[in-house]
């Protein structure tokens, strides 16, 4: 197939100083939790996204000296030679495919407390951590401010050593240049501070020596957000900021444009639209010359072509759909843009940062494997033997080993008891902000469907004897799961059976099924994702009356890693529910709800009509065990495999199914040892 014209615009090829890109997709910078620890992973990483088609390609933020140490938080590192290796295993895998290779220069400041390294962090004045560690920055004299810009031209010349095309002054995020430029936390009284063009001086310089010394070969490009967190968060841009602009306009050969707030930046899809930075952004280019990229979670293509006809972007910049989809480009250059496996803005790929393990994405599970299990997001081995394999069960880890299973060659059929494909993604989707998470299940029944080896069999509740009766030579068993009633969970390690008349007591599957509760409800949340704030949202907007309860301090706490609890307390706080932190729910009478404190013996009563519990799952495996009991008593004939994968296994996130339903494709009659696995590089 040949590519749409009307996509022509996105292939054109574009200067950036003394480089130029092959086409216009720009892989922004994005961390990926291997950084200084997992150089060989990171190289395949970023090498496959070359394959895929972008034309520029940025490390994640790159220490420039030991003063900028964020572990546990791995980055990417230019201190010394080692390092300078480590990051040409990159250079060399982006160039391999005709790619530009970037580097984000990074300089930590209050951001970072250097738990690694121990140095003394450098701010711009003397300021508590902003990570909460129990730090404070050195108020940098001018002994540092040299020291900072020689390190900075330094480590510049380190990048172009190693390989890399775009060097990055990174001014935004909240790190030492952002603070430099920002009127809330540059109060110095030198030149480095007071005026516009004092708080500028330092990113001014930095672009310049950073110019001087490789500008030659190499294009700088600076990072720098329309706003600075002055006023209101919704307000664009600030006037401050456009005098910046319009000093440096024609400064630095590339402008990456960002925004203050990161929420709004790094946008969950439950919270924010595609393309929700156009309005702030769109001024920039009106300013410079210069060719600007900037973000989005942009999929679709049309959107990419209206930002560069309208002038607003030269580079579509993205970070999670080159997650999602390292060959976004190639499919629409192909003429197959139907096959985007598009970004559902679940930011779970930020929580490999936050966590310190290697990046996972919900919609790519080659995403982090390419080096350790040799995982291409592409291609995979052809099938083992001419063998059918029945997959029971369409949620996302039956639809993905279908799939994959599909794509392998396998003859394939696929039965689910409902109606609709989907499982739990097909019930999730429907509440508040998620409709975006279909696109997990659209992907895979629209590659799906196309399989002339896969037939799919929906109303259809098969019991052992049916699944038996078919003569699979492979069973894989992939039935989800189902929300516990009985309180079982963190809070209490035992079922609670002391919850009430039965008709008074929800959880979220009756929710889905449309049962719901009358009068006013209490959420006892014990999972601290996002299903419980989601489901208070859901009920509050339908006016009821909601009480929110959970043993955290926070709502929704494990959304810190995502960048989705702050916004998942706050919509919570906007649609009035009352929320109560720090508390379990010890029994429900019919009429009240009887919380204990976590931290005292103390206890308060809260009067309630109903409790919805989001505590803990069950696995749905009751078919994996009437099965297996059959299998091992007297089969006749050959015995089917038989494996359980997914929530019916072991109930977790949506990316974890979706790994556990490609794990099991390309390990079927593969060879395929575990002591082969990478895992230390
Ligand atoms: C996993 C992850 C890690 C990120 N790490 C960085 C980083 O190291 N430096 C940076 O400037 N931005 C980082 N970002 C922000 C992205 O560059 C980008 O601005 C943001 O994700 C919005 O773009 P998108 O909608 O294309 O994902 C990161 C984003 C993600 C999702
Ligand atoms: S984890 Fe979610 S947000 Fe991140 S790239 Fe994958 S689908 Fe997008």
């Amino acid at each position: 197939m040949t590519r749409d014209p009307r996509y022509d615009i996105l292939f054109e090829p574009v200067q950036i100083g003394p480089v130029q890109a092959p086409n216009r997709f720009y892989q922004v910078p994005h961390c990926n939790g291997m950084g200084i620890l997992r150089p060989k992973m990171l190289a395949a990483m970023r090498g496959i996204k070359a394959e895929g088609g972008w034309g520029v390609i940025c490390t994640e933020y790159c220490s420039i000296h030991p003063s900028a140490d964020d572990l546990p938080h791995p980055y990417a590192a230019l201190w010394n030679q080692d390092h300078i290796k480590a990051n040409a295993l990159m250079t060399e895998k982006v160039h391999e495919f005709g790619a530009l290779a970037g580097v984000e220069l990074w300089v930590g400041g209050a951001s970072s407390s250097n738990l690694l390294t121990r140095e003394v962090p450098l701010g711009v004045s003397s300021m508590p951590d902003l990570s909460g560690n129990p730090y404070q920055t050195r108020a940098m004299d001018k002994k540092d401010i040299r020291n900072l810009r020689k390190w900075h031209r330094d480590a510049a010349l380190r990048a172009r050593e190693a390989g890399f095309d775009v060097v990055y002054i990174y001014a935004t995020h909240s790190y030492l240049l952002s603070q430099f430029l920002s009127p809330l936390h540059n109060r110095r009284t030198d030149e480095y501070g007071g005026s516009v063009e004092n708080r500028t001086r330092l990113v001014r310089e930095l672009i310049e020596e950073t110019k001087e010394a490789i500008g030659d070969t190499c294009a700088v490009a600076v990072r720098m957000a329309v706003n600075d967190g002055a006023g209101t968060s919704e307000q664009p841009v600030s006037e401050d900021r456009r005098e910046m602009f319009e000093i440096m306009a024609e400064l630095p050969d590339l402008w990456d444009i960002n925004v203050h707030n990161y929420e709004r930046e790094m946008s969950l899809s439950r919270f924010f639209k595609e393309g929700i930075l156009e309005e702030s952004i769109h001024y920039v280019k009106s300013i410079t010359s210069k060719p600007v990229v900037s973000v989005g979670r942009f999929t679709s293509p049309d959107t990419m072509v209206s930002l560069i006809r309208k002038g607003t972007l030269d580079f579509v910049g993205a970070a999670r759909p080159s997650i999602a989809d390292p060959f976004l480009p190639r499919k629409i250059e192909e003429g197959r843009p139907e096959d985007i496996r598009e970004c559902i803005g679940c930011n779970i790929c930020y929580s490999g940062d936050s966590l310190g393990v290697p990046i996972r994405c919900t919609q790519n599970p080659s995403m982090g494997e390419e080096w350790r299990r040799g995982w291409h997001p592409e291609k995979i081995q052809t099938k083992g033997s001419d063998a059918t394999v029945l997959v029971i069960g369409a949620g996302p880890a039956g639809l993905e080993a279908t799939r994959a299973l599909g794509q392998r060659g396998y003859k394939v059929m696929l039965a689910e008891a409902a109606t609709e494909l989907g499982g739990r993604i097909t019930q999730e989707c429907r509440l508040p902000g998620l409709a975006e998470w279909g696109r997990v299940r659209d992907y895979r029944v629209n590659q799906i469907q196309t399989m002339p080896n896969v037939d799919i069999f929906p109303d259809n509740n098969l019991n052992a004897e049916d699944a038996l009766s078919i003569g699979a030579e492979h069973i894989v068993v992939a039935t989800g799961s189902k929300w516990r009633a009985d309180g079982f969970g963190r809070y209490h390690s035992e079922a609670c059976l002391d919850l009430g008349p039965g008709d008074q007591v929800f959880t979220p599957n009756d929710i889905f099924k449309g049962r719901l509760p009358q009068g006013k409800v209490l959420i006892f949340d014990d999972d601290h994702y996002y299903l419980g704030g989601v489901l208070a949202e859901a009920l509050a907007k339908q006016g009821v009356e909601v009480c929110f309860v959970t043993p955290e301090n926070l709502v929704s706490a494990w959304g810190v890693m995502i960048d989705e609890q702050y916004q998942a307390q706050q919509r919570l706080l906007h649609l009035g529910v009352q929320i109560i932190t720090a508390h379990g729910l010890d029994h429900f009478d019919g009429a009240n709800a009887h919380l204990g404190c976590v931290y005292t013996e103390r206890t308060q009563v809260v009067a309630a009509d109903a409790i919805l519990l989001v505590t803990a799952r069950t696995p749905s495996d009751h078919l994996y065990h009437e099965l297996a009991v059959q299998i091992d008593s007297d089969f006749p004939g050959s015995a089917p495999s038989l494996t359980k994968i997914g929530d019916c296994d072991a109930p977790a996130i949506i990316a974890a199914a979706i790994y556990a339903g490609h794990r099991y494709a390309r390990e079927l009659e593969a060879d395929v040892k575990e002591s082969d696995v990478r895992w230390s590089e």
